[in-house]
């Protein structure tokens, strides 16, 4: 089945001036890990990419050692664990498909660290689905263990709603409203999708800059060479 079209919200990354909103992404990397940490994996995050988002290299070791990754096997060839370390990438809540679809009712949460990428206008598309569930209409059947969401693919999904009003307290004092936390959240994914974007674009911004400098001297100097000619 088709799904809605996502709702559209301005993301301050959009456009050539697009940048981050560092307090809305540090709430975001608050909600990813107090919600949806519990099913969803972030391979592609590292705790030291916290770095870019404005958190000290303090932080970045008490947020990594708040989590236990596999560590070297003992002399016995035994697997270990040992607490986070900046270097490592965000753990992931199962330790095989099998057990997170065990764990879901049979469906598997997909990683999210490219999901705003890898779903079509992905940005306003997480934004939607997290506050798009709906009591299901009369003339859809729900299977057990789904919920109905217009913006996901088919109206059912295997994801009960993850987000409700202050589920959190946000640690900036910020208002948890489901909305507020979808948005930050998605802030977040944003910057976990492409750490660069801020940086690409300032860089188109110089190369225009410069490209402008270059035409004016261009001119004039054009101008110039051409005089005795005239
Ligand atoms: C699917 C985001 C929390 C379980 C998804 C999808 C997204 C997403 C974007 C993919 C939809 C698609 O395939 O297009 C989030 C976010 C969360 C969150 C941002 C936190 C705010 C959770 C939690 C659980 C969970 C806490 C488990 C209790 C699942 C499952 C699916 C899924 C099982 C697969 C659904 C299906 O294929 O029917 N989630 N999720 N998610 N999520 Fe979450």
């Amino acid at each position: 089945g088709s799904a809605k079209h996502p709702k559209h919200v301005e993301w301050e990354t959009e456009g050539p001036f697009g940048h981050f909103d560092i307090p809305a992404v540090q709430r975001g990397w608050q909600v990813f890990r107090e919600v949806c940490a519990a099913c969803h994996s972030l391979d592609y995050f590292r705790f030291r990419n916290l770095a870019d988002i404005g958190y000290e290299e303090n932080m970045i070791k008490a947020f990594a050692a708040e989590y236990e990754v596999a560590g070297e096997p003992d002399d016995f060839g035994d697997p270990t664990t040992r607490p986070g370390l900046p270097q490592d990438p965000f753990p992931s809540p199962f330790a095989n498909e099998n057990a997170a679809r065990a764990a879901n009712g049979g469906a598997l949460p997909p990683d999210l660290s490219l999901i705003v990428k890898a779903r079509h206008d992905g940005a306003n598309y997480v934004y939607s689905l997290l506050t798009g569930y709906e009591s299901a209409p009369a003339d859809v059947e729900l299977s057990a263990g789904r919920y109905y969401n217009p913006y996901f693919k088919g109206g059912q999904i295997s994801m009960a709603p993850p987000l409700t009003d202050d589920l959190l307290e946000y640690e900036d004092g910020t208002e948890a409203s489901s909305d507020q936390m979808a948005r930050d959240l998605v802030n977040f994914l944003i910057y976990v999708a492409e750490p660069n974007l801020q940086s690409r674009h300032q860089m188109g911004i110089s190369t225009m800059l410069f490209l402008l400098l270059l035409a004016v001297l261009l001119y004039f100097s054009k101008k110039q060479v051409w005089k005795p000619v005239k």
